[in-house]
């Protein structure tokens, strides 16, 4: 909470409490846990999964014997440049294919004597001279020897040229491919995205390499550490507009209607952040930050409607910001950011040609959202974090991804915060990365940050690395480490690191040493222990403690915090004693105040009454509110506390006006929710819930004047969001007709939307869930007309509120057809409608009814590909949804599951879970919501 709050000397001893905690908790967390590793390791045939290995089965019983079997590159040779031309057709050839052509020089050394060349392809159809798929050639004194033979191995993407001697160690040679490939819709590589302007439908050639397809534009050296600078030329027709990551140097008409646009070399970097983009977009730009070229490009409408100003207005602030915060200038000449209609991800770094989803860089003054501009700020802070930590300097290998996207993921808060200095962005880390790893990681099956560089090989293996633990997982361990080392000497061990290693690759470790260098120069600073032997226990090991402090005793204890209380095996640890944590009378103790330690607090039972009394009467006084609530429920979750102290936490959010605590509250009894709505529990529940929310909605009703105005904070507008949203689904007197008038009046004359962009997701919704085919069609059609992505998104999620079954049914066949429903949005839409009690059965037959298609067309590498299933299983919990679960991974292991088998492994854990907690909690829960409601 950014809010200031009256610091009574009871919080000021929280705040050493968190100090103390902290520290004992980093120390002793590795005996913790290598005890209970022993103790699993004892339990043979239990048929618990071993969390901790990769899960990701190899496709095949298969033994490497040669060196073009292995996923990874031999390393014998190493690639200096590259030319590279690329030639995307934006009109179909006679077969209806779209393609791009192109040739590509690849100059390299030879570290290792070897007779062969390995070099990454994949999809590509070769041309062949003299029947060899390639060209070589020797540089300066070097020649080259003939080529003896050359194939293709498909399983590892590789092209193989077999020469017939051997290339010497230190010369350089030259290697010269044409190609052909296909500009497919498949969101891959050079891919083709299209939309609808004025009628007239256009196509755009676009990529996204990240993490293998760089493959599959051009033969390449395609693993991070493998760095060259790369000269590209893009030909594209006249009328449309190429750009890459350098500046464009140069465009020549040659021929009709031919354009050749030259780029500037790249510096040093790795192929997974090339980007090409053919489009008749256009742009808008500035150079206020010393001349640097800062350019938005989207569609020529979206631009028109000033859709592009507010991400131009930020980028410059927010570079500046980096280049404070890292002491390094932003390394390249230009920086481009694109949004593009179709995108798989949110957005991608490409150094120098950022691209995003239009959803997370266009911005609309009138029709968005305050919630689409914090995105809009949070993606663009995240993505320019990267082009020095990550681009500039380059993990070595896929296995340390966490510390690339966990860093990001931490500073784009900061950077956020800079370009928006109102919005208290610095406190949402705990709602938005924090709590949300905390629910992952304390599943038995989760795993360590970090991998060994061997257990990640295969593309698939790689996709994996994209999940929550390395994005905010990440984030928070390094916030927990920058507060523990403080920021400035975090900031500066950072900025050694990255001028040490600028154009180059490291390993994780390497950040670790700069880290301990700028604290060992920094007398002040005194840490128990190295930065290494600190961090190991954070990123090595799985999961995170509950640390106890019991007030009667002064005596503070941890153990491992799992959520299911079965597959706990560890005695707590005695951390330590300390006398200032032992209180009577009224006094009591709060630790983690400024949730920054990347564990959960729990307490005697004597002060979580008192806490619970403070809450009631003083609240404000409780600054990490939020995290007492969060604390409590997965505290009972796990056994750890009785299910009515946590209920109890809830009591006073009458009186709660902030929106993090009152957000965090809404999270926690969603899990009751999803639990409860097909049961009687649910009606106790509402009538609760009603009770609780209706002074909120009340509040909103007042200071916005009858909700004419929208009101002044940042996170009060979330706030309200969540009173009207949470009322009309909890039955407060007149939200409904409120809600309804609203869709009526925009019904009634679709031209103009009276409803305030706000409160737009929510009216959708509820208006949608109320209403019937009437309403969902009108949506539908304002969906097809929408030209600002944000409330086509809106509108998407909105459709999947309704109670009709058929109509969820035939929006479910939508998500399969792509000029309906975008490729890119087919399974977050099948995640909405899960998300919804009616939707939830109909999605699932779905889903398993068509598995193998829909495998093949999402499942090879999409990130959301895994959230699909554990959105679709997030409400199981009978016995009869686990026996259908266990069936659907047995009949399909045929089909495989890709990136979304670690998914499976946890929604089977999680739904075994959900059967045991409702069996256990069903009948108190019913009794504490029916006597609180009254
Ligand atoms: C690459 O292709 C372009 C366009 O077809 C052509 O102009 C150029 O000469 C080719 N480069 C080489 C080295 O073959
Ligand atoms: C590549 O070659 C194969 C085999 O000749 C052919 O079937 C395929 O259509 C070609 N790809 C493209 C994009 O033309
Ligand atoms: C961008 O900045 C200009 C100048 O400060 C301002 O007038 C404009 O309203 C801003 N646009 C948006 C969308 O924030
Ligand atoms: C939980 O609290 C309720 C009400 O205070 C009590 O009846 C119940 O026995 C408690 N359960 C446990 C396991 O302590
Ligand atoms: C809000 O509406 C009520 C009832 O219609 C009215 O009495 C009140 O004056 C209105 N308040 C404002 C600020 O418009
Ligand atoms: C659809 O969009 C067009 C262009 O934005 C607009 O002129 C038209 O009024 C819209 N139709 C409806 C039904 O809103
Ligand atoms: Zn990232």
């Amino acid at each position: 909470m950014g809010k200031v709050y009256y610091v009574s000397q009871n919080v000021g001893l929280g705040l050493l409490v968190l100090a103390v905690s902290a520290l004992a908790t980093i120390i002793a967390l590795s005996i913790a846990y290598d005890k209970e590793k022993a103790k699993n390791q004892g339990k043979p045939g239990d048929g618990a999964a071993d969390s901790t290995s990769m899960p990701t089965p190899s496709t095949t019983q298969f033994t490497p014997k040669e060196p073009w079997d292995y996923y990874r590159l031999p390393g014998s040779l190493v690639p200096v440049s590259y030319d590279v031309t690329l030639w995307p057709r934006l009109e179909p050839n006679k077969d209806g294919l779209y393609i791009f052509t192109g040739n590509s020089s690849v100059v390299f050394r030879c570290v290792e004597e070897t007779d062969l060349i390995i070099i990454h392809s994949n999809k590509l159809n070769l041309t062949t001279f003299n029947g060899h798929h390639a060209k070589l050639s020797g540089l300066g004194e070097a020649t080259a020897p003939t080529i003896k033979k050359s194939w293709l191995v498909v399983k590892t993407e590789y092209l193989v040229v077999q020469l017939s001697n051997r290339l010497a160690v230190g010369a350089t040679y030259v290697l010269h491919t044409e190609f052909l490939g296909e500009l497919a819709d498949n969101l891959e590589g050079f891919y083709r995205s299209e939309y609808v302007e004025d009628g007239v439908k256009k196509v755009v050639a676009t990529s996204q390499m990240q993490a293998t397809y760089a493959r599959k534009t051009f033969p390449c050296f395609d693993e991070p550490a493998m760095k060259a600078l790369f000269n590209i030329i893009i030909i594209h027709n006249q009328g449309t507009v190429a750009l890459s990551n350098g500046r464009e140097i140069d465009s020549v008409i040659e021929g009709v209607p031919v354009k050749v646009t030259t780029f500037e070399p790249t510096e040093r970097m790795s192929t997974y952040l090339l980007a090409f983009i053919v489009s008749d977009f256009v742009s808008i730009q500035s150079n206020q930050n010393n001349n640097l070229l800062i350019r938005i490009w989207a569609r020529k409408k979206a631009i028109d409607d000033r859709q592009g100003e507010y991400a131009l207005n930020v980028t410059g602030p927010i570079l500046q910001f980096y280049e404070r915060y890292y002491n390094a200038a932003y390394p390249l000449s230009k920086s481009d950011q694109v949004a593009l209609p179709d995108f798989n991800a949110g957005a991608m770094e490409n150094w120098g040609l950022v691209t995003y989803r239009e959803t997370a860089l266009l911005y609309d003054p009138v029709l968005s959202s305050t919630g689409n501009k914090e995105r809009v700020t949070s993606v663009i802070s995240h993505e320019l974090a990267h082009m020095w930590f990550g681009n500039l300097v380059t993990l070595k290998w896929w296995n340390d991804l966490w510390l690339n996207e966990g860093f990001a993921s931490y500073v784009e808060y900061l950077g956020a915060d800079y370009a928006e200095p109102t919005w208290n962005m610095k406190d949402q880390i705990v709602l938005y990365d924090m709590q949300k790893v905390f629910a992952v990681d304390a599943l038995a099956s989760s795993h360590p940050l970090s991998r060994k560089e061997d257990e990640v090989n295969e593309p698939a293996q790689i996709s994996e690395m994209f999940n929550t633990i390395s994005y905010s997982k990440g984030a928070v361990v390094l916030r927990m480490l920058s507060e523990f080392i403080t920021e400035p000497v975090f900031a500066r061990g950072l900025s050694a690191y990255l001028n040490t290693f600028a154009f180059g690759n490291t390993v994780y470790t390497d950040l670790w040493d700069h880290l301990q260098q700028a604290v060992e120069n920094t007398p002040e600073i005194f840490i128990p222990d190295s930065v290494h032997n600190i961090m190991n226990r954070w990123t090595l090991q799985m999961g995170f403690p509950v640390v106890t402090i019991d007030t009667r005793t002064g005596r503070i204890t941890q153990k491992h915090f799992l959520l299911d209380p079965d597959s706990e095996s560890v005695l707590p640890y005695p951390v330590n004693t300390n006398s200032l944590m032992r209180v009577s009378g009224d006094g009591w103790v709060l630790a983690n105040t400024n949730v920054s330690g990347y564990f959960r607090v729990n307490y005697d039972p004597d002060n979580w009454n008192r806490l619970l009394s403070l809450l009631s009467t003083n609240h404000q006084v409780i600054v990490n509110r939020a995290q007492i609530i969060d604390d409590a429920f997965n505290l009972a979750r796990a056994k750890i506390i009785n299910t009515t102290l946590a209920l109890r936490t809830t009591k006073y959010l009458s009186k709660e006006r902030d929106y993090i605590p009152w957000e965090s509250a809404l999270r926690n009894l969603d899990y009751y929710i999803l639990m409860f709505d097909r049961t009687e529990v649910y009606g106790a529940l509402q009538a609760y819930l009603k009770k609780q929310i209706q002074p909120l909605f009340e509040h909103f009703k007042t200071i916005t004047a009858n909700w004419t105005k929208i009101p002044q904070g940042h996170t009060d507008q979330y706030n309200q969001i969540n009173a009207i949203g949470i009322a009309c689904s909890m039955g407060v007197k007149g939200c409904r007709e409120l809600i309804k008038s609203w869709y009526r009046q925009w019904m009634e004359n679709p031209v103009h939307n009276p409803i305030l962009a706000n409160l737009k997701s929510t009216v959708y919704c509820s208006a949608i869930a109320f209403g019937g085919v009437e309403e969902w069609d009108f949506a539908w059609t304002m969906f097809q007309n929408a030209t600002l992505a944000s409330e086509a998104s809106r509108l998407r999620s909105a459709m999947a509120c309704t109670k009709v079954p058929w109509l969820l049914n035939r929006y479910l066949e939508y998500t399969l057809d792509p000029t309906k429903i975008r490729k890119q949005d087919a399974t977050s839409t099948v995640q909405y409608i899960a998300r919804n009690v009616v939707g939830m059965p109909l999605a699932w037959n779905f889903v398993r009814a068509r598995w193998s298609y829909i495998f093949q067309q999402y499942g090879k590498g999409s990130f959301s590909f895994s959230n699909l299933i554990s959105g679709i299983t997030r409400r199981f919990s009978t016995e009869f949804e686990l026996q259908e679960l266990k069936k659907f991974k047995e009949d399909n292991v045929h089909v495989g599951f890709g990136s979304a088998t670690l998914a499976l492994e946890q929604s089977i854990e999680k739904t075994t879970a959900n059967i045991k907690w409702v069996t256990e909690n069903k009948a108190s829960v019913l009794k504490w919501f029916t006597e609180e409601s009254t």
